[in-house]
C-alpha cells in the first residue's frame, strides 16, 4: 500500500493553483513530475561540484564523474544489463532510436526488411523511413485491432529471413495498451532480426529486465521517471554497439585523432560525443532511486486502480468513447465525446486546473486508423488520487454540457 498523501508532498509542484483552481496533473505520459529528492540533487550539483567530466585531474571534474558514473550504474541495475558500459547516455528516446538507426545505416542492403508497428509514436518510426531512404531497405508495418492491439497473427507472418529489425514500443503513448514484447522478440530472433524496445511508456510504470527480455536495444528518457527532461538512455547489447559506426563525432568518443586517421572509443564513450548532461545524469539515477524506494509492483497496482476507476466513471458518460480498450492496459485514458473536439475539450479542464493532453500525441498513424483528429488522453501516475479523477469527471460533464 502506497502512502499517497506522504507521496505528495515529495512533489511541489502539486500544491501549486491553476487557473485558480488546484492543479490536477494528469499530463503524466507527456512528462512526469519531479519529487524534491531529485530537485535536491540538480541543486547539490550546481551548487558544490559543477565541472567537465572524464577531462580534468582536479577535485570538482572527478568528484562529477564518480557521480556521473555511479548513475550509470544505477541505470544499468534498474535494466539489469549484463555490462555498465551497454548504458549509453543521450538526451532521451528520440535521440537513442536516432542512434541506432544511424548504427545500422552500413549494417543493412537494400531489400532487407525493417518492421515497425502501427502503434508507434513518431519518434519510432520517421528514423527508419530515414534509415529506408538511406540503405534502400523496405519498412513494413504490424497493423493493430479496434481494441489498440497488435496484430500478433500478422506479425508472425511478416517475419523472414529477410527481416534485419523489429521496432516497437513497450507500452502505447497513445492509448496505454502493453504490447507482449517477450512475444516479439523471441520470434524476431528465431529468424535472425535485432529487437529495439521504445521503453519511453512503460519505465514510469514497470521495471524491465532487458535481459529477462533478451532485447537488442531498450531505451528510455528520464523525465518519464520522475527524472529531469534531456537525458535518457540506450541499452544496447555490446555486440551490436561493437558493430555500429558512432553516431556523431567530436570530443571524448575518440581514441587518436590526426588528419590523416582517427580511432575510436570504446563502449560506452564511443557514442557519447561532447560534453553530456552531466547534472542530468546524476539526476536519472536519482529519479530511479526514487521510484525504486517506493516500489514498481506497489506503484503498478496502484495505477491499475486508478486506472479502473477512472475507465468506468468516464465510459458512464452518455457520448464518451474510449480509445484503447486492451486487459492489457496502463493508467493512459484516450478518449472523445462525440461530435466535440478533443482540442476544446482540454481547454475547457485546463481553466478548471485539470492539465490533460489533447490531439495526435505524435502517434497520427493510430489516429488515421480510428478516423478521428485526436483524442483528449488523461495519463495518472502514482501521486495522483480518486478525488482528482473525479475532479476529472465533473469537469468531463460540465465541457459536455457547455460545447453540446
Ligand atoms: N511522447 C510524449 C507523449 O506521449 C510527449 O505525450
Amino acid at each position: 500500500m502506497l502512502d499517497i498523501n506522504k507521496i505528495r508532498q515529495d512533489f511541489p509542484i502539486l500544491k501549486r493553483q491553476v487557473n485558480g483552481k488546484p492543479l490536477v496533473y494528469f499530463d503524466n505520459a507527456a512528462t512526469s513530475q519531479t519529487p524534491q529528492q531529485v530537485i535536491d540533487v540538480i541543486v547539490d550539483y550546481y551548487s558544490n561540484y559543477n565541472a567537465n567530466i572524464h577531462r580534468g585531474v582536479h577535485a570538482l571534474s572527478q568528484e562529477a564523474t564518480d557521480k556521473y558514473e555511479e548513475a550509470r550504474l544505477t541505470i544499468q541495475h534498474h535494466f539489469n544489463a549484463e555490462k555498465a558500459h551497454e548504458i549509453i547516455f543521450t538526451s532521451g528516446t528520440t535521440h537513442s532510436i536516432n542512434l541506432v538507426a544511424n548504427g545500422f545505416a552500413t549494417l543493412l542492403q537494400k531489400d532487407d526488411e525493417l518492421i515497425v508497428s502501427a502503434l508507434e509514436h513518431h519518434s519510432n518510426i520517421v528514423p527508419w523511413q530515414m534509415l529506408c531512404e538511406k540503405t534502400g531497405a523496405i519498412l513494413k508495418v504490424i497493423p493493430m485491432t479496434l481494441e489498440g492491439e497488435l496484430d500478433m497473427d500478422a506479425y508472425s507472418k511478416l517475419l523472414s529471413n529477410k527481416t534485419k529489425l523489429v521496432f516497437v514500443n513497450h507500452i502505447s503513448n497513445a492509448l496505454g495498451t502493453i504490447n507482449p514484447i517477450k512475444s516479439i522478440i523471441d520470434q524476431a530472433h528465431k529468424v535472425g532480426a535485432a529487437v529495439l524496445i521504445d521503453g519511453a511508456q512503460a519505465c514510469p510504470h514497470i521495471k524491465p529486465d532487458v535481459q529477462a527480455l533478451d532485447a537488442d536495444f531498450y531505451v528510455t528518457s528520464a523525465h518519464k521517471i520522475c527524472g529531469p527532461t534531456g537525458i535518457g538512455m540506450l541499452y544496447g547489447k555490446e555486440a551490436w554497439l561493437n558493430k555500429m559506426q558512432p553516431y556523431q563525432g567530436g570530443g571524448e568518443m575518440i581514441d587518436q585523432v590526426t588528419f590523416e586517421k582517427t580511432t575510436y572509443a570504446g563502449l560506452p564513450h564511443k557514442f557519447e560525443a561532447g560534453t553530456p548532461n552531466i547534472c542530468g545524469g546524476i539526476a536519472f539515477g536519482a529519479a530511479l532511486d526514487y521510484m525504486n524506494a517506493i516500489g514498481f509492483d506497489a506503484i503498478a497496482d496502484y495505477e491499475h486502480e486508478l486506472l479502473d476507476y477512472g475507465t468506468k466513471q468516464l465510459e458512464a458518460i452518455d457520448g464518451l468513447k474510449i480509445y484503447g480498450t486492451s486487459k492489457n492496459k496502463t493508467s493512459v485514458i484516450s478518449f472523445n465525446l462525440e461530435g466535440i473536439h478533443p482540442y476544446d475539450v482540454g481547454t475547457l479542464l485546463d481553466k478548471m486546473g485539470i492539465a490533460v493532453r489533447t490531439g495526435h500525441h505524435c502517434a497520427q498513424p493510430i489516429m488515421a486508423f480510428y478516423k478521428i483528429p485526436g483524442t483528449v488522453r488523461a495519463s495518472f501516475a502514482f501521486y495522483n488520487t480518486k478525488s482528482e479523477i473525479d475532479a476529472l469527471v465533473e469537469g468531463v460533464k460540465k465541457a459536455k454540457m457547455m460545447l453540446s
